[in-house]
């Protein structure tokens, strides 16, 4: 069976939107819109599985709430043609995880590095639920039946994942699924992951090696999506460089990540090749470089900035978004829950 095509992507309100956030994941959700239906959903059940001491307790996770879904509109999705909601209004998430827990097997999860990164060295003592997240993303995404999933480099593993728990259950349930009317056995896609533009994998200001993370410590590691002009600028002359002029070729950025991350960067947000910017700027000093990424980056992020700000000084506009996407949600959600829950042998009322 051919599956409608749609789009499902999410982002946890964990504080600290960032460029990385930004170019690898928000700037395709926007694109993908000209093409596809789009659900786009801010993640709070995913916040929590670390301690509160990360996600800032009860009114910090409302806040970023709403914080998130004002940036996704000020970069320009558009929530009225779209869906954007937050995923704890659905009760649909949580179910659909537990019978993919069923689903999944315990190796497939003490695969995943970043539960690895993210617990640390007291494994022992991370939360059940920091494990199980990869599972609830492939519930998250399945419970849209969702074709099509914009991240950045770093979630692809967790996107493998949702296509071996898409392809088990299929397996494990194919004739029940057939006896439900799906012919060739295949209730859930395998969701394919985009994962597309020049920036895919932004790095640390202060580290190339380092992916730009909301919890590095260093503010001056990342730039946020709230930050203003000043702070833009000083954040990027201070960025980690190398003596060298910029190369000519790309192969001359092989071995200097913060060059190549810097280059990445420019090209993304200015919509050109890495190869373009060199064109330009090959064999210039930094001093230059920085300060022509230092305006398009400006150029890029005050408007948005300026917009969510604007968007958070109204939490009632933003929350009738959040229901209102959320009720255009469950439509689809419950009808994938009747039909999983029919498929697995639950009984229901009818
Ligand atoms: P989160 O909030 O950690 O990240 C949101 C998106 O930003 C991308 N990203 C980056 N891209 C490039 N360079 C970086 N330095 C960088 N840092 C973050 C992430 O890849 C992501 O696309 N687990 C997801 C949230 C999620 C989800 C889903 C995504 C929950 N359910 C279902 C897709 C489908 C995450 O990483 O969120």
């Amino acid at each position: 069976m051919a599956f409608v095509e749609r789009v499902f992507s999410g982002v946890q309100p964990t504080g600290n939107l960032h460029l990385g956030n930004y170019l690898g994941a928000i700037v395709n959700f926007v694109k993908m819109q000209q093409t596809h239906n789009c659900i786009y959903c801010v993640v709070d059940m995913h916040a929590i599985t670390q301690g509160p001491e990360v996600w800032g307790g009860p009114a910090e996770l409302a806040r970023n709430t709403r914080e998130v879904t004002a940036a996704f509109i000020a970069s320009g999705i558009d929530p009225k043609k779209h869906i954007v909601f937050n995923q704890s209004q659905i009760a649909g998430h949580a179910e659909l995880t537990w019978i993919f827990n069923c689903i999944a097997r315990i190796g497939w999860l003490n695969r995943m590095t970043q539960f690895k990164e993210k617990a640390g060295k007291d494994r022992e003592n991370a939360s059940v639920g920091l494990y199980d997240y990869p599972v609830l993303m492939a519930a998250d995404i399945l419970l849209y039946r969702a074709t099509h999933v914009p991240v950045g480099e770093d979630q692809k593993q967790h996107l493998e994942l949702s296509r071996d728990i898409a392809q088990k259950f299929n397996n494990d349930f194919g004739d029940s699924i057939r006896g439900h009317g799906f012919a060739d056995g295949l209730y859930f896609p395998q969701p394919e992951p985009l994962i597309t533009g020049p920036a895919t994998r932004v790095m640390s200001l202060r580290d190339g090696t380092k992916k730009m993370s909301k919890s590095e410590a260093s503010d001056n590691s990342r730039i946020n999506l709230t930050d203003d002009a000043d702070t833009i600028a000083q954040k990027i002359r201070k960025a980690k460089t190398d003596p060298e002029p910029l190369p000519s070729e790309e192969k001359g950025l092989e071995t200097r990540p913060e060059a190549d991350n810097l280059v990445g960067i420019y090209a993304a947000l200015a919509g050109v090749t890495k190869q373009d910017v060199l064109k330009e700027f090959g064999g210039g000093q930094f001093s230059n470089f920085k300060n022509a990424l230092v305006e398009v980056c400006v150029a890029k992020l005050a408007p948005i900035a300026a917009e969510m700000k604007r968007l958070v000084a109204d939490p009632g506009y933003v929350d009738s978004v959040l229901v209102d996407g959320a009720n255009r949600a469950r439509g689809i959600a419950d009808e994938t829950m009747r039909m999983t829950k029919d498929i697995v042998g639950f009984i229901r009322q009818r």
